[in-house]
């Protein structure tokens, strides 16, 4: 099939080429220039494990191109796939101004029947939205339908998750409209679930925010191992083997963060709120979420006897592991928490450094862990890059000033690094 993809961030460039390596033509589209010219030289404007191969492979064999404009790419396309940005406003709420404004040049580019899938996470409504702004375009009626199609990759594993997906969820006005792009999924052999297109853009949020719902929870059980003496790796493990509740996203920690789960709990909370609906849950959610971090970092303050004049070796910038993306990353937040009661942050990141440097923090980056924790304090993990897993304690021991290590993400077992004379901290144990 003819594809346009409009944005090439996570979710439009992963799409893109997954759907031109299942042998479609595909165009994506970016109205930046700069992003253009580096995707058509065979690179990824985004850190994604294995996406520049997929590039230059479906590059190279023609079933890939690159544009400036979604215009010409709807004119060449029968499906349109709108996947630009929604990020939160000021109050939380999620800013559609993208979206509207690739629906309007998508109207300038359609003469036949063209599908137009919004992929984007928006709010409910935003279907019959993009609809509207066609029909305002002067686009009759009879010249396309609008479909609902969330995504729902995850950084670091994204192409694997959209060639993998647990469902394909369609949000339609008719069967008719859904079937083109049932067709173009067949390939994947997944369940399918087609509904309308408000339901279909309810369970982006929804399946977003059960997630920090179920880390939060988890979370909160940390707080209680703490004080009963527990282990919350048990407790997990525990709830989890009932398959009704399932083990996934159930790993206790410094908290969620990231481009998507911050992004849109707020602005499902917003959306209840603009239907009417307060929801108490997932305030509390988000509350807990937010206090993760500052009871760890009260932990450390306690037992470093105040964090004045202390530097603090923090092992990980990135949200999360395999992404250099430090958008509401909780290492950000940990480190303007130790500023703010006196100590002094040095980091190490393998990728996200640069990232950082471009943001005014005042966190002085090292080019190892090694040096990162040379004559620090105490030593923070924050984020468990593979490579933080097996560091040679025994070296670090000799470099830094105390041998107290908090484990903000439970990668480290108390005996091994108690052989090297390490106190460990770990989220979730007393
Ligand atoms: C999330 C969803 O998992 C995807 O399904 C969705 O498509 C995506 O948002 C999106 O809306 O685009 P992502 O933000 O890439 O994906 O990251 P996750 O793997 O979900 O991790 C989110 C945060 O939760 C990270 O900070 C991670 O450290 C934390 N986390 C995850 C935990 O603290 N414990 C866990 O057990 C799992």
């Amino acid at each position: 099939m003819r594809i346009a993809v409009i944005g090439t961030g996570y979710v439009g460039l992963v799409t893109g080429v997954a759907l031109a390596d299942l042998g479609n033509d595909v165009i994506c589209v970016d109205n930046n220039p700069d992003k253009v010219a580096l995707i058509q030289s065979g690179r990824s404007p985004i850190y994604e494990p294995g996406i520049e191969e997929f590039i230059t492979r479906n590059l190279d064999e023609g079933r890939l191109r690159v544009s400036g404009s979604a215009a010409e790419a709807t004119q060449q396309s029968e499906i349109v796939f709108i996947a630009v940005g929604t990020p939160p406003s000021a109050d939380g709420s999620p800013d559609i101004t993208a979206v509207v404004a690739a629906a309007k040049e998508v109207a300038k580019g359609i003469s036949k029947y063209t599908l137009v899938v919004n992929k984007s996470t928006v709010p409910v409504g935003s279907g019959e939205m993009v609809a509207d702004l066609l029909r305002e375009a002067g686009v009759d009626d009879s010249l396309f339908d609008v479909v609902s199609n969330p995504e729902f990759l995850r950084e670091g594993s994204a192409i694997w998750d959209t060639m993998n997906p647990d469902r394909i969820i369609i949000g339609a006005k008719s069967r008719e409209a859904a079937a083109r792009l049932i067709e173009l999924y067949q390939p994947l052999d997944k369940p399918v679930l087609v509904t309308d297109l408000q339901s279909a853009e309810l369970i982006k949020y929804a399946s977003n925010c059960f997630l920090a719902m179920k880390i939060s929870f988890i979370n909160a059980l940390s707080r209680m191992c703490e004080a009963c003496d527990g282990n919350v790796g048990d407790v997990a493990k525990g709830i989890g083997l009932d398959h009704r509740i399932g083990p996934a996203f159930l790993g206790a920690g410094l908290g969620w963060g990231g481009s998507c789960l911050p992004k849109d709990t707020a602005g499902m909370i917003r959306v209840a709120e603009s239907m009417g609906y307060d929801f108490r849950l997932l305030k509390e959610v988000v509350a807990i979420n937010d206090e993760q971090p500052r009871h760890f970092i009260d932990r450390m303050e306690e037992r470093l006897g105040g964090l004045s004049g202390k530097t603090i070796a923090m092992l990980g910038l990135a949200f999360k592991p395999n992404t250099d993306d430090i958008r509401d990353a909780k290492a950000l937040v940990i480190a303007e928490d130790i500023r703010a009661r006196g100590g002094k942050v040095r980091a190490f990141d393998p990728v996200a450094m640069d990232n950082v440097r471009a943001l005014d923090t005042q966190i002085s980056l090292s080019d190892n862990a090694y040096a990162c924790c040379d004559g620090a304090d105490a030593v923070l993990l924050v984020t468990e890059w593979n490579e933080f897993k097996q560091l040679d304690f025994g070296k670090i021991g000799t470099l830094v000033k105390n041998k107290v290590l908090f484990d903000g993400r439970r990668i480290y077992s108390k005996e091994s690094l108690g052989k090297f004379g390490f106190e460990v901290f770990t989220i979730g144990s007393p």
